[in-house]
Formats: C-alpha cells, structure tokens, sequence
C-alpha cells in the first residue's frame, strides 16, 4: 500500500473564493480589478506585519527577483540554504549573482549561522535566509555577522507570512 505523506494542504475559505469571483465578475482585471483590491491589500498586508511598506507582486519568484535588483549583486557571492525552493538560488543566478549553498541547522531547518560564518569570502554581498516551512531563522545571529562582515540581508519568507522573530 503506497501511502501519501502531504507537506502541507492550502487553506481556502469561502471569503477568498468571493473575493476571487468579485474580480472576475467586475470584468476589469487590470490593476487589481480597477476597484483598488492590489492596494487595499498592501494595505491591510503591511498593517498585518506591521511593516512601513508594502509592494503586491505577481509570486514569490518576481518579489526574490525585485528585491535582488535592488542590490549590485553581479560577480558578487549570496549565501542561502541547501533546502529551499528552486527560485532562491534562480532570483541569484537572474541577477548575475553567485550562489553560495550553506547548510541549515537540524531545529529550524534554516541557515546555519555557524557554516554562513565560514562561507565568507571577499566577494561576498549578502545573506539570503529561508524561513523555512515558516520557521523562523536565527535572525540575531544572522545580524550579527551581516553587521560584521558589511553584508546585506534580503530574507525569503514565502513560507512565513505572519511568522514572527522573538515576539513574545
Ligand atoms: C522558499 C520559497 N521561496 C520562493 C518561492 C517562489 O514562490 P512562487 O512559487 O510564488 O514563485 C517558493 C515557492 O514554493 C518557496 O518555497
């Protein structure tokens, strides 16, 4: 008997379903409908993560490949984990950058703060973390050496909206 182990099973309720139909219906998609849905939701996106702002992009790829433009990475090295999704190391590679895979830690399945520490070379520019299943990194830690060592930190939270860093 085979059986079948899911990693996850999205959640949709009836609201998103008539959110969904509501734009279908009003027969003008462009823009989030014309009707202001895009920033309606960055709106209440931002608030929910209490965040200062908030860009809508089309999935998660675009939003890895927006935020990597935004820094010189070309010919330069970016250290992100061995486990994630194959888009992480492609918004990289898109940019020009290197890709530097670092091994993640047994508990969070997130970077290794110790083996990003020994992945530094001088053509290092950034720290790519994955919140991972939606847990979080070692943030503190990561910190520490960014600060340290002048890198840049563009985190990956595809899987960790709402997800948060020492909160309580
Ligand atoms: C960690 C991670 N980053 C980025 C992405 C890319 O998201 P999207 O499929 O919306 O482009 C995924 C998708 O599974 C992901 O798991």
């Amino acid at each position: 008997m085979k059986k079948v182990i899911k990693l996850f099973d999205p959640v949709v309720g009836q609201e998103e379903k008539k959110s969904v139909i509501d734009v279908l219906k009003s027969n003008f998609w462009a823009s989030g409908s014309g009707e202001g849905h895009v920033q309606k939701f960055e709106n209440e996106f931002k608030n929910y993560i209490n965040s200062h702002d908030c860009i809508a992009v089309n999935s998660g790829t675009a939003a890895l490949n927006l935020a990597l433009s935004l820094f010189n990475i070309k010919n330069k090295e970016v250290i992100l984990p061995s486990l994630s999704f194959i888009s992480t190391a492609h918004a990289i590679l898109v940019n020009g950058g290197k890709p530097v895979f670092v091994d993640v830690e047994p508990e969070t399945l997130c970077l290794s703060p110790d083996d990003i520490q020994k992945s530094i070379t001088t053509k290092t520019v950034a720290i790519l973390p994955v919140h991972f299943g939606g847990m979080p990194c070692n943030l503190k830690s990561i910190q520490d050496i960014a600060i340290k060592h002048n890198l840049a930190i563009i985190e990956d939270a595809a899987h960790a909206a709402g997800a948060g860093w020492r909160y309580l």
